[in-house]
């Protein structure tokens, strides 16, 4: 595209004396290489056209800018680059103002920052969100924010990643004019033939003075050093945003520039950069299903949720913070109270920690109802049964629901392990029956599962879809079958855990090289947490049909037999004295896993960290090849966004699917083949990984992502 013309994505029009630039390069205004040379040219022409006074820079739709164009990263280059488009804007000899109705983030924020004022609307959004892309601000981010508010407000700004709102911004010298509600270009133009009139001068964000005093601006780089080598947990750009914000501080702007050019560059080459957009792109595509692209979701205006217990109580909770009012049913009055009690605890922490007043949580808890009576629920549009995990109890409670439901409400299980199928074929309406698999703490963990039996309907489906973004939930579509996409797999990387355990790995160890590669926890450390009951309960049920042949290890239930549940008996894998949160590594359970080893005749050897975690992500990753296959999961993205969101998979690695291909696939199976010289029963190659590796494919040849 030559530099001079105006092009399809970036508009022209005079109005007076000033220049109006529209962006319009939908869904969010990207900074793609049209827009960039498209400003660029504008720019340009603004200074070259004797009629022009000032530019005002607006955007087209709901964004201002969402940023650079994420799906250019990892391309080559495209000219012009954003650095420099955004160098050219602040070179301008006239006033530049920037009208922000909307998200402004990232390079969107950097463009904003290189024009000379800027006037935000009330629904304008903020942000430096590049480190949750791996990244850092890369077009003068690093250099104007600081200039423009101090390194502190800047640091935070940048570490954090979140959106500032209109208000926020002003009070913090980041934009200069608040603009009431109205229309953004009108406002920006009035906001710009004041600014002639009063013979307001080019002013440049390099010039601004807010880092002039130095110690103060080092002491708050020095502090946000500490808290983030302690915080980032291996992440790689925040340590280099803080060495940024030193260049800001300690180089004349060019050489500031430079500095961060060159560390933006760093991050861009990382696999965490890689890892993290792959995640970005994935939730979105993952919140996308054949039913959403064909059916319209029924309305939801009103939820029942059935059983009010750990589960039942966070969907409650879940549902009441996005505006919903619920229903909740228990079995007699004292369950009942139990759950209201269940629920009325999150939001009475919220008071006592003074994130919410006292009038907010009685008008929360005002949209609350509580019945012992299932005829309360005859005029919910959803219903969420939470109920024991038991398919007798879970197929009366449904045999209730199509009982007093309307035609047309939507009756979805909780279920974490059962046959929906069969559920859904036990009522008159399997139509309206689907899973909505929430995890806990429900109102916490964004995952949901929605998972997708044979007779239900596609509105049905993209109803559920539509409940997920209504409680900004990260919604995954999952096929029936036992455990669905995460506990499926998770029972199977379970598995090769414990036979490491037996083999001679301590569950302290194992728990510490599954962190070390960047969980939050290690699985004997969230099978504490969760309950060592519920694993027992799923491993009795499965045992009539377990492969005799099967190595089956049974040191976790040589603990539930004692009562060692974990944290809620006090003791597990871990000690938990006093209550403590935290656990200690508990000999007794050293000598249990002794005695073990010798019942099962091993001879315990060593394992280092590595070795663990190639057998854990070999068997995460093959059940999860076999996941994809069978069409459980509809893309390897889906189980890699199932993991990041629901089993504190690190977000920076993408994904076990991504992660996968980004150690290779032949060296994946070659893992495999390696370790079923031990276990051939346990370590079979997925046929779809054999497949792959032959044909020279990844997994994400399978995604169909842009
Ligand atoms: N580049 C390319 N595509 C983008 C994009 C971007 N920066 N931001 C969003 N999109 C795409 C999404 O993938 C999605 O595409 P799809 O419809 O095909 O799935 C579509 O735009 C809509 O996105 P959302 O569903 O997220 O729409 P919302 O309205 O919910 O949110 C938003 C809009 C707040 C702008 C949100 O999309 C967002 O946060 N985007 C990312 C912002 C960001 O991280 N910007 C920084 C980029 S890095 C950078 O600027 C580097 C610079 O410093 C040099
Ligand atoms: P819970 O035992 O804490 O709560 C179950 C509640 O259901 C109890 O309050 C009980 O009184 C009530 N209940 C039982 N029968 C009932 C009936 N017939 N009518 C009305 N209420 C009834 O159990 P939890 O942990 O909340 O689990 C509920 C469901 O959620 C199960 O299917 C479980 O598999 C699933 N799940 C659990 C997760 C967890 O981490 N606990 C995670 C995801 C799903």
């Amino acid at each position: 595209m030559s530099s001079g013309a105006p092009n399809a994505v970036v508009r022209r029009a005079q109005r007076g004396d000033i220049l109006l630039v529209t962006i319009d390069n939908p869904p969010v205004n990207a900074l793609g290489a049209d827009v960039r040379a498209g400003l660029l040219a504008a720019i340009e022409a603004a200074d070259a056209d004797p009629a022009v006074a000032a530019v005002l820079i607006a955007g087209s739709g709901r964004t201002f800018i969402g940023g650079a164009d994420i799906r250019e990263f990892g391309k080559p280059p495209l000219p012009p680059a954003l650095p420099d488009v955004c160098n050219r804007i602040e070179a301008c000899t006239k006033p530049v103002v920037a009208a922000i109705h909307g998200p402004a983030l990232g390079g969107g924020l950097e463009v904003a920052l290189a024009a000379h004022y800027r006037i935000a609307l009330p629904a304008a959004k903020l942000g430096l969100p590049e480190v949750q892309l791996g990244l850092l601000p890369g077009a003068g981010g690093t250099q104007r924010t600081p200039r423009l508010v101090g390194a502190a407000a800047a640091l935070e700004m940048m570490l954090s990643g979140r959106h500032l709102g209109a208000a926020e911004a002003h009070k913090l010298g980041l934009i200069d004019r608040l603009a009431s509600e109205g229309d953004p270009i009108e406002a920006g133009l009035a906001y710009a033939r004041e600014l002639l009139a009063q013979g307001a001068p080019v002013r440049r964000t390099r010039d601004a003075n807010a880092l002039q005093d130095r110690a103060a601006q080092t002491a708050a780089i020095e502090a946000a050093r500490l808290e983030t080598a302690k915080k980032s947990r291996g992440l790689f750009s925040p340590l280099k945003i803080v060495e940024a914000v030193q260049g800001a501080v300690d180089l004349p702007f060019d050489e500031g520039l430079a500095l961060e050019r060159k560390l933006f560059l760093a991050c861009l080459d990382s696999p965490q950069r890689a890892g993290l957009v792959h995640a970005f792109f994935a939730e979105r595509e993952a919140a996308k299903s054949p039913e959403t692209q064909s059916s319209q979701p029924r309305p939801i205006a009103r939820i029942g949720v059935v059983g009010g217990g750990t589960m039942g109580a966070g969907i409650a909770v879940s549902c009441l913070d996005a505006g919903l009012p619920v229903t909740m049913i228990e079995r007699d009055d004292e369950a009942l109270a139990r759950g209201r009690a269940n629920v009325d605890k999150v939001y009475a922490g919220l008071v006592a920690k003074g994130r919410m007043t006292e009038d907010a949580r009685a008008a929360v808890m005002a949209r609350w109802n509580g019945s012992t009576a299932y005829d309360a629920l005859a005029d919910a549009d959803l219903v969420i049964e939470a109920v024991f995990e038991d398919m007798d109890v879970k197929k009366a409670v449904f045999a209730q629901l199509d009982r007093v439901c309307k035609p047309g409400a939507v009756l979805a299980t909780n279920t974490s392990y059962l046959d929906i199928d069969a559920l859904a074929a036990s009522i008159a309406r399997p139509q309206d029956v689907i899973g909505l698999h929430f995890f806990s703490p429900a109102n916490i963990m964004k995952l949901l599962e929605i998972v997708v039996p044979a007779e239900v309907a596609p509105d049905v489906v993209a109803t559920a879809f539509a409940l997920a973004k209504k409680l900004r939930k990260t919604p995954v579509r999952a096929g029936v079958c036992d455990g669905f996409i995460g506990n499926r797999i998770l029972a199977v990387y379970r598995q090769a855990a414990d036979a490491m355990m037996e083999d001679g790995a301590s569950p302290y160890q194992i728990d510490k090289a599954v962190r070390d590669f960047g969980f939050p926890m290690g699985p004997y450390q969230m099978s504490d947490l969760a309950g060592g009951d519920i694993g027992w309960a799923t491993r009795k049920r499965r045992a009539p049909t377990r492969d005799p042949r099967a190595r089956y290890v049974q040191i976790a239930d040589r603990l539930c037999e004692r009562g060692w549940f974990g944290q809620k008996t006090g003791r597990g894998y871990y000690l938990y004295e006093g209550g403590a949160r935290t656990g200690t590594p508990d000999p007794e359970v050293d000598a249990i896993v002794d005695a073990e080893r010798e019942r099962a005749g091993v001879t315990p050897r060593s394992f280092t960290d590595e070795e663990i975690m190639r057998r854990y992500m070999a068997a995460m990753i093959n059940e999860g090849a076999r996941v994809v296959a069978e069409k459980i999961a509809l893309r390897p993205l889906d189980v890699d966004v199932t993991f990041v969101h629901g089993y504190g998979f690190p977000r920076y690695r993408g994904g076990p699917m991504k992660y996968a291909d980004t150690v290779g696939l032949p060296q994946v199976l070659a893992d495999i083949r390696a370790f079923a010289k031990e276990d051939p029963l346990f370590w079979q190659p997925a046929p779809l990984l054999v497949e792959l590796v032959e044909r020279g494919a990844d997994f994400a040849s399978l995604n169909q992502t842009k």
